[in-house]
């Protein structure tokens, strides 16, 4: 018995479904994670250094939040250039490469552009030259998301292998100067390197929620935001954020959702070996482990050194946990994640996984060699671009004057 990335089973390999009988039987495939990755920036930012910025102390934000320091990207580095050093690391793991992925996907909330998104500038950056690349926005609860996406592209064979991402750089969106916020957030990427194949296992089910009355309790407006007459300061660009509303909210969802995808799974609850939750804040983490009745050890926890990295928040974990051997072979986990939307969400996996052996020097540089001939390929996509431009001229269509040159009337 298999299961589709929604949460809906799908019998004996799909042969009795009338589809099936005019299409011919096909194996069943399923969704492997076969390679993780991640990528922080080396700033660290503690508590103190946080003190002397606003009114807070180390003591508060631990008591409250469990956080004791995070990444805070330099000025050269991005979400995508996180988020690119993220999927290498995941592409070294799965030992696969950049023309075998049919498909990238990146969940962020912050975007260097609206377009080209930061999955297609990946796409140009590894050299992944047979995928579709494309962004989503999930809030924190994107990277759950994405990878169910992934996975229902895999077992439907539109994608045989593909790059799920979480990036973010949520330092340049907090306001520095509001207590309440700036004090939760954290810079960094996490990859997953996806592939199918006819062995049963992997992500066996998954599940995505939303509730968009809830919008206003986390938000951050962005360019077609309209702001209304006689309002001030509305459309500074921050995360704007009701910590009470959005705790309550994360206590029940991640309680319910955990329950939801074990059971869609076929599974018990005591049958889950390690619990991955979005780390936004330990309290949260705490108070769904005594809602699920579980033992806290049944949970991954890293937000003490990260604090709340969004998109990128469960990647960063899963890596971390398999660094810290938190999963054997055949051990089941769920991740489950919440966030502005409000959304939220979860996965369960059979995690099939042996441990990748260790990288010869030899592959390293071969690859490193291969991301070299990806920018030497782009930047000759770039110029013949140019030279077709300088000959057959540029102009766009008629009434496809592009913005910045202004409108001819
Ligand atoms: N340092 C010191 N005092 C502070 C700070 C701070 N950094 N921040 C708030 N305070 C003060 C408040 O001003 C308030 O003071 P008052 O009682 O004099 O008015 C007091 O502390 C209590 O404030 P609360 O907001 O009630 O504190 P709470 O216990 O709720 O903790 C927190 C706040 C940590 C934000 C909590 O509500 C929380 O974690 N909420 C969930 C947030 C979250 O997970 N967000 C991310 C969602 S994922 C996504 O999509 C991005």
């Amino acid at each position: 018995m298999a299961s589709n990335g929604n949460g809906h089973r799908l019998s004996d390999n799909g042969r009795n479904g009338r589809l099936s009988a005019k299409s011919g039987p096909k194996p069943a495939r399923y969704a492997h994670i076969t390679g993780w990755g991640m990528a922080v920036p080396e700033r660290v930012m503690t508590n103190d250094d946080l003190a002397r910025i606003v009114d807070t102390s180390d003591e508060w934000i631990q008591a409250r939040t469990g956080i004791k320091q995070r990444r805070i990207a330099d000025s050269k580095e991005t979400t995508t250039s996180l988020a690119v050093l993220a999927a290498r690391r995941a592409l070294e793991v799965a030992d696969l490469s950049p023309e075998d992925i049919g498909l990238i996907i990146v969940a962020t909330c912050t975007p260097e552009y609206a377009f080209p998104s930061t999955a297609c500038l990946v796409q140009d950056a590894i050299g992944a030259t047979k995928a579709g690349a494309f962004d989503i926005s999930a809030a924190c609860t994107g990277f759950i998301y994405a990878l169910n996406i992934a996975a229902d592209a895999i077992k439907c064979g539109s994608a045989n292998a593909a790059i799920v991402i979480g990036a973010e750089t949520l330092s340049r969106v907090v306001d520095w100067e509001d207590r309440g916020t700036c004090v939760l957030f954290g810079d960094g990427a996490g990859a997953f390197v996806m592939q199918g194949s006819e062995t049963p296992g992997g992500v066996l089910t998954g599940m995505m929620r939303s509730d968009g009355s809830g919008g206003s309790s986390l938000s951050l407006v962005s360019s077609g935001y309209i702001r209304p007459p006689g309002v001030g300061h509305l459309l500074n660009q921050k995360i704007q954020m009701n910590g009470r509303e959005v705790f309550r909210f994360a206590t029940r969802v991640m309680n319910s959702i955990t329950r939801e995808v074990v059971a869609n799974a076929g599974l018990k609850l005591e049958d889950i070996n390690l619990i991955i939750p979005h780390q936004a804040n330990r309290r949260i983490i705490e108070a769904a482990a005594r809602g699920l009745e579980l033992p806290e050890d049944k949970f991954f926890v890293n937000v003490d050194r990260y604090g709340n990295t969004s998109t990128a928040s469960i990647p960063i974990a899963v890596c971390e946990a398999v660094a810290r051997k938190r999963m054997r072979p055949n051990d089941h986990l769920v991740l489950v994640g919440f966030g502005g939307g409000l959304t939220w969400g979860a996965v369960a996996i059979h995690w099939d996984v042996t441990p990748p052996p260790e990288v010869s020097r030899w592959n390293q540089l071969g690859r490193r060699l291969r991301y070299g001939l990806a920018r030497v390929n782009s930047m000759g996509r770039r110029a013949l671009r140019r030279v077709e431009g300088a000959l057959f001229g540029s102009q766009a269509p008629e009434g496809m004057e592009p913005p910045h040159r202004g409108s001819k009337k």
